[in-house]
């Protein structure tokens, strides 16, 4: 087995999921341009696994750096994280988010076939189904047009690896992840946001720890069971374990070469925004500092998954629920500010 190559191994799940492919045998090397993540979390994953993971300082739109990296390393299977991924600001920032994220997509997937490259595993995103009709969210559930340019990207990018690697011999999984959140947990990886966060966990724990002033909340005035907006939480590790199944499973050869497979990783159960306020409440024993304010622009009301296919296909089963995605979100939190 050739090497595994992460990109956007520094960041959030790259690094989650860096730590999982190590433990499960596989010989891995991350290509980050540090653009949102800190080379500190290679010594952080050295300190987990005991292994080196070597990173390629690279930016995916340097098509000539990143063919450099394909000459230097046998690399078997690409699992691709790099990208932007903040919804608010590729509205500010179109051009910057579709240069980097489909650009990018763009050169890779040119050097894995010019490379004979194996296997391709993508990180997208439940943000390609828009509004569901129906829900739980399933694979079938038609792909609404997207909200953003964040979201548009991520469609974008699903269809250039389907149409790239028809007919040739690679296959691809594409992983739509629900709400990412928590950390590892031994508490030595985390979330570790270079731009003020604006994912809820995060923005709760930095809240809780006096870093941010309160945590307002977008809207009690939805349809839903207390008001504010339904979205399913998935444990970082779970997501992880997810990507080394995937991986495992394309080796398997169970698709035939040119094919494409979707999945959605979520864990099928929803949490309103007020209930995850109240785990981290149980968590801490502490009270949140929240006020409830106007709804925000491109929310929607409720969104989980239906993860049979990954469950049955992939043999994956997330373990993991919103508290224990609390107690390590705020485990971590505390360990970045010393406490
Ligand atoms: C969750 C809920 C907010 C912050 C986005 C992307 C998605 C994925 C995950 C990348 C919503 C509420 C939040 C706050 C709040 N990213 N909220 N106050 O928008 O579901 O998904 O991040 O892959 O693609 O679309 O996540 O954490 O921003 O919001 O009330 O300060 O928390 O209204 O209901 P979202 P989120």
């Amino acid at each position: 087995m050739g090497k595994v190559l992460v990109t956007g191994g520094c960041g959030y799940i790259g690094s989650h999921t860096l730590v999982d492919l190590i433990e499960n045998g596989y010989e891995c090397i991350s290509l980050d341009n540090y653009l949102n993540s800190d080379p500190s979390v290679l010594d952080q994953i050295k300190e987990i696994t005991g292994k080196e993971v070597h990173n390629y300082p690279v930016d995916l739109v340097d098509k000539e750096a990143l063919s450099k990296v394909f000459q230097e390393e046998e690399i078997e299977a690409i699992i691709h994280f790099a990208a932007l991924k903040a919804v608010g600001e590729s509205v500010e920032k179109p051009i910057v988010y579709y240069r980097n994220n489909i650009e990018g997509q763009i050169n890779l997937m040119e050097c894995a076939l010019q490379h004979n490259v194996s296997h391709f595993i993508f990180s997208s995103s439940c943000t390609v189904y828009g509004k569901a009709e129906t829900l739980p969210v399933t694979e079938e559930t038609p792909i609404a047009s997207a909200e953003s340019p964040y979201g548009y990207s991520k469609q974008v990018c699903e269809r250039i690896i389907v149409d790239s690697i028809h007919n040739k011999n690679m296959t691809a999984c594409l992983l739509r992840y629900f709400n990412p959140a928590g950390a590892h947990e031994s508490l030595k990886i985390g979330e570790s946001p270079i731009n003020p966060p604006q994912n809820l966990v995060p923005v709760i724990t930095e809240v809780g720890i006096g870093n941010r002033k309160e945590l307002k909340v977008f809207g009690d005035d939805y349809d839903t069971r207390d008001g504010s907006c339904i979205r399913d939480y998935i444990h970082v590790m779970d997501l992880a374990d997810a990507h080394t199944k995937a991986l495992k499973f394309l080796e398997s050869k169970q698709l035939v070469e040119g094919q494409a497979e979707v999945f959605n990783l979520g864990t099928g159960k929803g949490t309103t925004v007020l209930e995850a306020i109240n785990s981290w409440e149980e968590v801490s024993g502490d009270c949140l500092n929240y006020s409830i304010s106007n709804r925000r622009a491109g929310d929607i009301p409720a969104m989980f998954a239906d993860y049979t296919k990954a469950k049955e296909k992939l043999g994956w089963d997330p373990k993991r629920g919103i508290r224990e995605i609390m107690a390590t979100a705020w485990g971590w939190e505390k360990v970045r500010n010393k406490m």
